[in-house]
Order: C-alpha cells, then sequence, then structure tokens
C-alpha cells in the first residue's frame, strides 16, 4: 500500500451505511447478479407500476439499445416532493443564499415547494406545454429554476437548461437543436455583485433568424432589473401563478421518458443534446448521492455547482431532493465578496457536506489559510470534489485547511453521459489517495484497455472504457441516435468509451489522467477545441484556427487558441483582443482563449491534418526538438520552428 493512505475516521467506519467489506461485497453482487441487484435497488423510487425488468441494453451495433427498468411507470417530481410530505413536509428541502450576504437568506420547506412547484407546472400547461415538449431554462441560481425543472418533471415535458454563462448565440443554437417552444428565465442573474442580463440574452437569441421554435418566454422577477417584454410571448412568471391553480397532478411517465436533456461538448461537431431516463437516471443519482456522501437526514447538503452542468441537475436538484435532503442553492460565487465566502456560507448554514470543484479550491489555496481560518467549519464533516481530476496539492488542503483532518474528500469521476458518480469513495468504505477517486460504483463495470482494445489487468494504464450499461447512462443523443452510437461505442466496440485515461494501481485505485481526445476541461467545465475553433473562423479576418488545451494553475486547462489569418490581415493586440472578444460572444465567457497565437502556417500533415500534437507540446511550452517529436512529415516542417519563434512573443 502507498504511504499516501488516508485511512477511514473511525467515527465514518462505526456509522456509515456501507463499510469496507460490505463495499466490496455489494459491489460484486451488482456485477454478478445484476437484474436482482437493480430490482432490488429500484425499491428506493417511489413507482406507480413497479418494474419487473432491469436492463434491456446491448452496446454491440446488431441489436444496440439502452433500456432500463422499461416496464415500470413513475413521476419524477412526485418522487423529489409528494412522497416526502407526509413525513418530512415541515423539513427545509431548498436553503438559498443570496449573492449578497447582507441579504437574507431563502428557505422552502417539502410542502412549499411541492406547492410552488405544482403552481409552476401550471402556469407552463397554460403557456402550453405538453408532456414529450422540450423547454429551455435559462435561469440564474435561485430556487425557481429548481422549480422549473421540477416543474417540467411533472407534467412530462422534457427540460433543456443553458448554463446562464452562455451568449445568445449559443444558448439559440441550444433551442432550435430541441425545437424548444418555452423558454424559462429571469429578468437578471446576479453574480459576485454583477449582473448578468438574461432576459435580454434570450431577447437576442430569439431575434436571431435561426432561432425559430419559441412561442412563450417566462420571466422571474430575480433583480428588478428593467427589461423589454414582447406582448404575446413574454409573461411575468409572479402574475402568471398569481392565477392557476394550487394542485396539479403529475403526469404518470414510463421509465424510459427522456427527464431532461443537456447539451455538453464533444471533440468534434456542434454540443450534443445528452438525453437522460426518468427512471434509471433517478435512480443513479439518488443512489450515488446516498452511497457517496452517505447522506442522512437533517444533513445540509451543499453542491456548489450551477444549476446549468450535469453536477448542478444531479445534485443539487434531483439526487439530494428524491432522498429528502436539504439542499443548499447558491447564487453567487466561492470568492466574492472574500475569499472566505464559502466557508461564511458554510457556517451560515450548518453545512455538513461541501462538494465542490478543484479549480475552486486551487484559487482559495492561492489566496493564504487566513481567510479559511478565521471561519469555523465545525459543522462539516464531509468534503466532495468534482470535474476535473484534483491535483494532491489541492486535495491535502481541501482536507488539511478546510477540514482540519477531520472530513473524508469525495472525489466523484463522472460525465454529463454518466448522469451521476461512476468512480467514487464512500466514507466508510473506503481508504483514500490524494488524486485518486477511487473504486467504482455498484454495477458500474470499469476496464482500461489499450489503444487497440485489449483489456489491461492489474496496475496498468491506458483508455477508461465501462464494459456494461447502468442505470444513470444516457440514452441517446437528441436528434441524432446514429451519432450517439458513433460517439461512445465504436471506438472500442461493445463498450462504453469515455474519452478519459485512467491508471490503476496496484491497489486497484483509479487515477483519472484527463481527457485522451480534443475536449478540454477549463476550470471544470468541459470544451470542445472544435467549438471555439468554429467561433474564431466565423470572424473575417480569420482564415483558419487551431485550439488546444494548455496547463493553467488554477483553470486546471487554459485555452490556447492558433491563428491564421485572411491575406492582407496583419497580426495586432487590438486584433488580438477582438478575436477574444469574439470568442466570448460567440460562444460565451467560459470559451475566452488565454493565449491566442497569430501563426502563419498550421503543422500539417500531407494530407493536410493538422498535427495537433506539436501544437500542445508548444501551447505546454515544450519545443525542444526532442519534446517536438519527429515532424519530417509535415508538409512544411519550417512552419514549426516558425511557431516556435513567435511563441516566445505571446506566452
Ligand atoms: C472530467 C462533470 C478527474 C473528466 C461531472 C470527464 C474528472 C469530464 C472528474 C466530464 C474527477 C469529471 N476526476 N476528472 N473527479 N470529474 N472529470 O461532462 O475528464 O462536465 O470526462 O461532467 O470531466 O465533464 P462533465
Amino acid at each position: 500500500m502507498s504511504e499516501d493512505l488516508f485511512p477511514i475516521p473511525a467515527d465514518w467506519a462505526a456509522h456509515a451505511r456501507m463499510n469496507q467489506t460490505a463495499r466490496a461485497a455489494d459491489y460484486r453482487r451488482s456485477l454478478d447478479d445484476g437484474d436482482a441487484y437493480w430490482l432490488e435497488q429500484a425499491q428506493r423510487l417511489d413507482w406507480i407500476t413497479p418494474p419487473t425488468r432491469a436492463s434491456d441494453s446491448s452496446f454491440d451495433e446488431a441489436d444496440f439499445g439502452i433500456q432500463w427498468f422499461a416496464d415500470g411507470t413513475l413521476n419524477v417530481s412526485a418522487n423529489c416532493l409528494d412522497r416526502h410530505l407526509a413525513e418530512r413536509g415541515d423539513v427545509t428541502a431548498i436553503l438559498w443564499e443570496p449573492d449578497d450576504p447582507s441579504e437574507a437568506p431563502r428557505s422552502l420547506t417539502y410542502r412549499e415547494l411541492h406547492a410552488e412547484v405544482c403552481r409552476f407546472a401550471n402556469v407552463l400547461k397554460d403557456a402550453g406545454a405538453r408532456r414529450g415538449d422540450r423547454i429551455t431554462i435559462y435561469m440564474p441560481m435561485i430556487p425557481e429554476a429548481a422549480m422549473a425543472l421540477l416543474a417540467c418533471a411533472r407534467i412530462g415535458a422534457i427540460h433543456s437548461v443553458v448554463f446562464g454563462g452562455f451568449s445568445p448565440e449559443a444558448l439559440a443554437g441550444r433551442i432550435t437543436d430541441c425545437d424548444s417552444s418555452i423558454v424559462v428565465t429571469a429578468d437578471e442573474g446576479r453574480r459576485g455583485g454583477k449582473r448578468v442580463p438574461l432576459k435580454a440574452n434570450v431577447d437576442a437569441a430569439l431575434a436571431l433568424d435561426h432561432c425559430t421554435s419559441v412561442r412563450r418566454v417566462l420571466v422571474v422577477r430575480a433583480t428588478g432589473g428593467a427589461v423589454a417584454m414582447q406582448p404575446g410571448r413574454d409573461s411575468w412568471y409572479d402574475e402568471a401563478m398569481a392565477g392557476v391553480a394550487p394542485d396539479c397532478p403529475a403526469e404518470v411517465m414510463n421509465a424510459e421518458d427522456p427527464l431532461f436533456l443537456l447539451y455538453t461538448s464533444g471533440s468534434t461537431g456542434k454540443p450534443k443534446g445528452v438525453v437522460h431516463s426518468s427512471g434509471g437516471y433517478l435512480l443513479w443519482a439518488s443512489l450515488t448521492h446516498a452511497l457517496c456522501f452517505d447522506y442522512r437526514p437533517g444533513d445540509v447538503w451543499w453542491c456548489a455547482a450551477d444549476v446549468g452542468w450535469v453536477t448542478g441537475h444531479s445534485y443539487i436538484v434531483y439526487g439530494p431532493l428524491a432522498n429528502g435532503a436539504t439542499t443548499l442553492m447558491y447564487e453567487g460565487l466561492p470568492s466574492w465578496p472574500t475569499p472566505s465566502r464559502i466557508w461564511e456560507v458554510v457556517d451560515r448554514h450548518q453545512v455538513h457536506t461541501l462538494f465542490t470543484a478543484p479549480t475552486v479550491l486551487r484559487a482559495l489555496m492561492k489566496e493564504g489559510d487566513h481567510h479559511v481560518a478565521k471561519t469555523s467549519r465545525a459543522s462539516l464533516q464531509l468534503l466532495g470534489s468534482v470535474g476535473e481530476p484534483i491535483n494532491p496539492e489541492a486535495w491535502r488542503w481541501y482536507h488539511g485547511v478546510a477540514g482540519e483532518g477531520r472530513c473524508p474528500i469525495i472525489d466523484t469521476w463522472w460525465q454529463t453521459e454518466t448522469g451521476g458518480a461512476m468512480i467514487a469513495p464512500m466514507p466508510g468504505a473506503t481508504d483514500l489517495k490524494p488524486g485518486s477517486a477511487t473504486f467504482p460504483m455498484p454495477g458500474v463495470e470499469a476496464q482500461i484497455v489499450d489503444g487497440e482494445g485489449a483489456v489491461q489487468d492489474g496496475a496498468s494504464e491506458g483508455n477508461l472504457v465501462i464494459a456494461r450499461s447502468w442505470p444513470g447512462q444516457m440514452r441517446t443523443v437528441w436528434n441524432d441516435h446514429e451519432r450517439f452510437f458513433q460517439t461512445y461505442f465504436t471506438t472500442f466496440p461493445g463498450k462504453y468509451t469515455t474519452g478519459d485515461g485512467a491508471r490503476r494501481d496496484e491497489d486497484g485505485y483509479y487515477w483519472i489522467t484527463g481527457r485522451v481526445d480534443d475536449v478540454i476541461n477549463v476550470s471544470g467545465h468541459r470544451m470542445g477545441t472544435a467549438e471555439v475553433e468554429s467561433a474564431l473562423v466565423l470572424h473575417a479576418t480569420v482564415a483558419e484556427a487551431a485550439v488546444v488545451g494548455m496547463p493553467h494553475d488554477i483553470k486546471g486547462q487554459g485555452i490556447y487558441a492558433y491563428v491564421t489569418l485572411n491575406v492582407g490581415e496583419e497580426p495586432s493586440e487590438d486584433l488580438r483582443r477582438t478575436l477574444t472578444q469574439w470568442v466570448r460572444s460567440e460562444i460565451g465567457p467560459i470559451a475566452t482563449p488565454d493565449v491566442i497565437q497569430f501563426a502563419p502556417g498550421l503543422p500539417k500533415t500531407r494530407s493536410g491534418k493538422i498535427m495537433r500534437r506539436i501544437l500542445r507540446k508548444i501551447a505546454e511550452g515544450e519545443v525542444s526538438a526532442q519534446a517536438l517529436g519527429d515532424v519530417s512529415t509535415l508538409a512544411d516542417p519550417s512552419v514549426v520552428a516558425d511557431l516556435v519563434r513567435s511563441r516566445a512573443g505571446v506566452a
């Protein structure tokens, strides 16, 4: 065993629902007797018709398809709300902490949340929403965002949440792809004392020629900021709420009916609409929330993500609410107005478990420990990490400084596609190693394969794949089932390709090494290099662009763009700024390039393929002949020397 082992704390070992032996036995059974295991687990949910079948899934081309609990029916909002009312109606469901710390928090009990969601659902129905319709949600982090999700679930409409940091262009693309008829938004959002013009962005998106599907826009009054309202199309949510009935029966949905779609970046093409199911997804969100975090009634749970990402879906809304938890929603930024804010919120609400991303930890670490030390954090028992590999330094800081050595670190590896945690510790069952997500969750048949797909046993490194379906798996790409199959099941036939590399050590611990494809991870947010490239080439001055990831101290990875200008255009600082701004307005601030290097030519093979390996090395500053490797196969090898020379001026 490695000397870097952090053993299970005695109190966790004594009281957690899963200990080391039980975890191992449970995992074995989940694979050996999967059907029985999953039908038993399915009893966590409140079914209208309990399922009699578990998985009907195959990753093989001949009979490809993924289905779980296919003869079961349920309603997700009833699982998250109604079933708690009898015993836990007065328990706080959502605790809300505003951006501005001088304002009062809000809280809603399960009973109150249920009532609000029923009315919200009726508002949606009045706006014409029907079962199966797509509804786009473009909201700040306020309780109404969670209500909007649950209201869609209640009537069987499919929500598509678009992160509030995306631009009107990006929003329009996501609206159009799924043919959304209704948008739910707010006048403005607030983050770190700044206003985000959400409604104005919606107006700009809907004004684009290609964005024609939306008939109604519902606007929540969040800040009271002035916005334009288009008669016939736009209505204020509070006014609409005043006119509807307080009860709304929950629609009976099949387990396989889509609950939501969520756009995410891949290595090629436009973002894809990842489709999640009602039954399998909810089971996965709820089970992983219970197992990884050993959630107990009464604990205040804080997932500090945005509801615009899958982490917010699964661990702010669906998992915790299905488990009857008290879930904290925070409107603002972890380090505003001061780097102590995140810990002040912990103290204010007596948070038991905090779940955040390594990029946040690295940023806070840099500010100095005194910002942490001046807060109590006595309520904290458990700390979680998600979104990107957590470097051991950040892990040790989180564990030692933030958690004072008392709180296990639950590093959860997963993806938008997987619905919930796939490889993760359980606090009473797993000795920890800093930087390792540890072991697969029940039912997750993780494997490491080499480039040819040969399964590697024991200690090894290679591509991480999953060899069989699990309930929380995405079911398809919206409107493009063929793309779903091609993207995930053809690289290593018969297996789900994660796109991540991983190492397994001699003790069986998994260490995620990062993406092996052209996806980069910027501050825990997924970005397709192809998307940034397409945005750049849309600019009139740009002939060609190639984007790669570069190491970044805080963000994990930064965006490094090589840009070839059209003949007659001159590189300049002004143009660099213009192009940076252009990408922000095409995609959103999260896609802001960290470096733009003007490149007279890009390294290409004789068949015209850009050699990204070389561009990555140059972006990393690895410019020795040895690091760059063989360049003799390039159409024009001199391009490389030019790039290395001109790099000095920008990075
Ligand atoms: C990365 C976020 C290492 C990984 C839930 C994955 C991680 C991508 C971890 C998915 C982790 C996420 N350790 N890497 N604990 N969690 N990743 O779809 O590269 O936004 O493929 O889902 O983030 O990002 P996504």
